[in-house]
């Protein structure tokens, strides 16, 4: 048993708590209001979250909590922990609102900021990914690997646009029009947790997005690794917790998207 299995025993167990609470109340009405043009919050966001730091801190009450909605900083947490829980209790939630089922929980486990722990929970497909560092990754309790595939123009992608996309210059539209040109296919499927689990799993060969926050690419990032895959930045050089852009793939195609995110220009086909 792992030094870590105390913590991911709570880890996954709270994880599908949050994940049937989030099925629950998509039967109900749902609040909706917005921290910014595109950016949505419910109470579905907010309550998730609650139960998630309720749980973490009861057992874990000297750890500390960085969770979207901001409830970790009032609920008493530690602020100089080494051990810090980075939770996004809703990943998907533009998706959530529209009862588009695409969404998860993400339930990472860091400490001196580098990920031992990952959990990502999609309670429509009931399917759990988890990893711990060193350990490998699952899904539902059985390993799972990155996908084979070597060549960028057979590989599917996925990637994402953050909520200032019609404001930022820098908003990820070039690398979007670079890559649906290069690639077989690329999706935006709204859920960066579960975008990471899918390239862990096999399901996609890469994932890329910018302007992603620690609670997004965490526990997803450590799952990919585990899973015999790649994460760096768009440069190909290592991805600190707080890296403003991440690529991850199955490895083989890393080198070809390293190429195309840092070129200047949109290619031909
Ligand atoms: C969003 C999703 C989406 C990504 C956005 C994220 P949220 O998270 O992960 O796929 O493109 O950049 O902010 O707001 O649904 O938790
Ligand atoms: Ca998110
Ligand atoms: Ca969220």
């Amino acid at each position: 048993m792992s030094s870590f299995a105390p913590f991911t025993k709570v880890a996954l167990r709270v994880a599908r708590q949050a994940g049937a609470l989030l099925q629950a109340a998509s039967r109900e009405r749902i609040d909706v209001s917005y921290k910014g043009v595109r950016n949505l919050v419910t109470n579905v966001d907010r309550a998730s979250e609650a139960l998630i730091v309720r749980t973490l801190l009861r057992h874990f009450p000297k750890h500390r909590i960085v969770a979207e909605e901001g409830h970790g900083a009032d609920a008493g947490a530690s602020p100089h922990s080494r051990y810090c829980w980075l939770i996004d209790p809703l990943d998907g939630t533009t998706n959530y609102t529209h009862r588009f089922p695409f969404y998860c929980v993400s339930i990472a486990l860091a400490v001196d900021d580098v990920v031992q722990l990952g959990v990502v929970y999609d309670p429509i497909r009931r399917e759990c990914f988890s990893a711990e560092a060193g350990a490998g990754a699952q899904l539902n309790g059985q390993p799972i690997t990155v996908s084979s595939r070597t060549r960028l123009q057979n590989s599917l992608l996925v990637t994402g646009f953050s909520y200032d996309i019609q404001t930022n210059p820098d908003n990820n539209l070039n690398h979007f029009a670079k890559l649906t040109l290069t690639a077989q296919a690329v999706r935006r499927t709204g859920s960066a947790a579960l975008d990471l689990c899918y390239v862990a799993a096999g399901r996609s060969d890469g994932f890329w997005e910018m302007h992603l926050k620690p609670w997004d690419t965490a526990a997803g990032s450590l799952i990919v690794t585990e899973a015999g895959g790649r994460v760096s930045r768009f440069s190909g050089k290592p991805c600190a917790i707080d890296a403003p852009d991440i690529l991850a793939t199955n490895g083989r195609i890393h080198p070809a998207m390293v190429r195309i995110l840092t070129a200047q220009k949109v290619p031909r086909r």
